[in-house]
């Protein structure tokens, strides 16, 4: 998903996932399991019989005695013996269905197992808990998975089972804690652990999202993503207004605003709006409509999207006094919160009746070009980059787009011809338009996507010496000082750089957290992910923040279980 200057993510903060799951590797966020990914894609064959073992259901132990021996000492048995062939006998229930069987051959086995074999006595406890999670009883699993691990701490079986147990009674945070330990005494290798634990962390970062977003006070975003947002729509239906026309009386209204606007004093933008509106007696005049605009842009700016979607629909639906082209801009607005908000059918809905209402609009194409990017559509995405450029031949972001898709393209279909036209037509654009950031951002991502990574830095560099006010391109290079240097001291300090310029760049607090989980220091981690919470403005990035953030609590509560030299032993081997 490489486009990145769409103001869906540039506001909502959410760049690519995926770099940063590349270059910090948090696929099941949890920060050791990245080197698992790692080392086991290296090795697929390894990676495939694992899959194949873990897909099974989580088993019973059953390491079965000899046949011969079992039969040949049957007389002189002693208790371990004894307590071997009931487990056996379980085992042989088990496997048959027959659960209430199973428990009381294993009740016999524990009974008769000397109290010095605990592997034995771990095996027992865990395979009765296998027989109680068949029947349902939950708290007699976990009760028995408790007991497996007194006897075999670093039992990763009886830690999922219990995970599992956890899981189904809606006690997420245990359910994390025991998944997280489960993957690291299994040293990541077993899958069906990391699936639970990825499974559980997202669970627990929704519902922790939901809560959050319940009592949640308004915070703006900062002054650049709020620029950048607006930037990113050719005409706005109040800032483009001339000097002539905000001199009529009936514009009055809108004079605040944009005075507001101008002075940057965007936290008292939607109360002046509300006041402005409040003055209509009735829904008849454009002016409330742009104003109802306005103030929904703000909404969605502050992540307030049920007033937005409010204020957006009255505008789109009073369509004879909105007028085209606030119409238009309305339903463009809604798409991108639907799309954020993950209802791909609906965004893509309201860009195909903005389309109907005006073809020749840029913004449209623009951002649906950029959207369908975003979902690989790259046949459709160059129709319409294409076509927004057309239209607003002046724009170098549109340009910038539109070189970067044809890449896309080109590499889709293999064709090096088109591909040695597009580095070209980048060249092209530094001199068109020297002052757009985006031209050598987007070239500098084309560089990262083929590898080209020292090269990359360098459009970096130049795309921060166009717009210095940009933090998210620190964090890029940052993340390319990890990805292809490893150099984690030099990536943090592009990292902090991007802080330093906007201290609500949320892409930096996940970044620096991510690295933090992988470095171990996972206190500091927690109070990065703490510092990005309250800059996520989207459900999914707030989940997801959650998420890493629970990750690191589980991992920090289970490295104190287990212990700090079993952990530390665990990441020396692991890098
Ligand atoms: C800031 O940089 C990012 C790349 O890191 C780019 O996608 C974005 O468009 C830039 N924003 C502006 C306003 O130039
Ligand atoms: C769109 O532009 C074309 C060509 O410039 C023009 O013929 C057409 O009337 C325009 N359509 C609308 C709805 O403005
Ligand atoms: C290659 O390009 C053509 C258009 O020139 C397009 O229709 C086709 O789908 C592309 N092939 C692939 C594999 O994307």
């Amino acid at each position: 998903m490489p486009v990145t200057n769409s103001p869906a993510n540039v506001v909502g903060g959410s760049l690519p996932k995926w770099q940063l799951a590349l270059a910090v590797g948090a696929p099941v966020a949890l920060g050791l399991g990245y080197m698992y990914y790692k080392n086991s894609s290296q090795d697929k064959k390894t990676k495939d019989i694992d899959k194949k073992r873990s897909d099974k259901q989580l088993s019973i132990d059953d390491d079965l005695p000899e046949k011969s021996s079992k039969t040949s000492i049957e007389k002189t048995e002693t208790p371990a013996e004894k307590a071997l062939k009931f487990k056996t006998l379980g085992n042989e229930a088990y496997s048959a269905k027959k659960y209430d069987e199973a428990i009381s051959f294993y009740n016999q086995a524990i009974e008769a197992c000397p109290i010095e074999n605990k592997d034995e006595l771990a095996k027992n406890y865990q395979n009765r808990a296998a027989a109680y999670e068949a029947l349902g009883k939950h708290s007699a699993v976990r009760d028995d998975c408790t007991k497996a691990l007194e006897y075999n701490p670093k039992y990763a079986k009886a830690f999922l089972r219990r995970a599992k147990a956890y899981e189904l009674e809606n006690e997420l945070e245990l359910a994390l804690e025991d998944a997280t330990a489960a993957c690291i005494v299994g040293h990541f290798q077993n899958t069906a652990s990391l699936v639970v634990a990825d499974r559980v962390l997202k669970q627990l970062g929704q519902q922790h999202a939901d809560e959050y977003l319940k009592n949640k006070k308004i915070t703006i975003p900062s002054t650049y993503h709020i620029k950048t947002y607006f930037r990113s729509f050719k005409n706005d239906p109040i800032l483009s207004l001339d000097d002539e026309e905000l001199l009529k009386e009936e514009n009055k209204c809108l004079v605040r605003i944009i005075k507001l606007m101008k002075d940057e004093l965007y936290d008292e933008v939607i109360d002046a709006c509300t006041e402005e509106i409040e003055k209509y007696t009735d829904d008849n005049s454009q002016n409330k409509m742009k104003l109802m605009l306005h103030r929904a842009t703000f909404y969605i700016l502050v992540g307030d999207h049920k007033k937005a979607l409010d204020d957006l629909e009255k505008v789109i639906d009073n369509y004879q006094i909105s007028g085209d082209d606030v119409r238009v801009n309305a339903l463009v607005k809604r798409a991108l919160m639907r799309m954020q908000q993950e209802k791909r059918d609906e965004c893509l809905k309201d860009f195909d009746t903005a389309v109907k209402i005006n073809p020749n609009c840029s913004d449209i194409y623009h951002h649906r070009g950029q959207i369908l990017l975003l979902f690989e559509k790259i046949n459709e995405a160059k129709v319409d980059s294409d076509k927004a450029f057309e239209l607003d031949p002046n724009n170098g972001v549109a340009y910038a787009q539109k070189c970067y898709v044809n890449y896309r393209f080109g590499a889709i279909n293999r064709s090096s011809e088109m591909l040695a036209n597009v580095i070209d037509d980048f060249e092209k654009g530094f001199e068109l338009y020297p002052n757009c950031c985006e031209c050598f951002s987007l070239y500098a991502q084309l560089l990262c996507d083929s590898q080209a990574f020292g090269k990359a830095d360098e459009y970096f560099e130049k795309a921060s010496k166009v717009d210095p006010t940009n933090a998210t391109l620190y964090v890029h290079r940052g993340l390319l000082q990890l990805q292809w240097q490893a150099n984690i001291e030099k990536g943090l300090e592009f990292i902090n750089k991007a802080i330093e310029i906007d201290d609500k760049c949320e892409f930096a607090y996940e970044t620096l957290g991510t690295v933090e989980v992988q470095r171990g220091n996972l206190l500091n981690a927690i109070k990065i992910f703490d510092k990005a919470i309250p800059l996520s403005r989207t459900n999914i990035e707030l989940t997801h923040i959650f998420s890493l953030r629970d990750a690191a609590r589980a991992q920090l509560k289970t490295s104190d279980k287990l212990g700090a030299k079993f952990m530390s032993d665990m990441r020396n081997s692991m890098s």
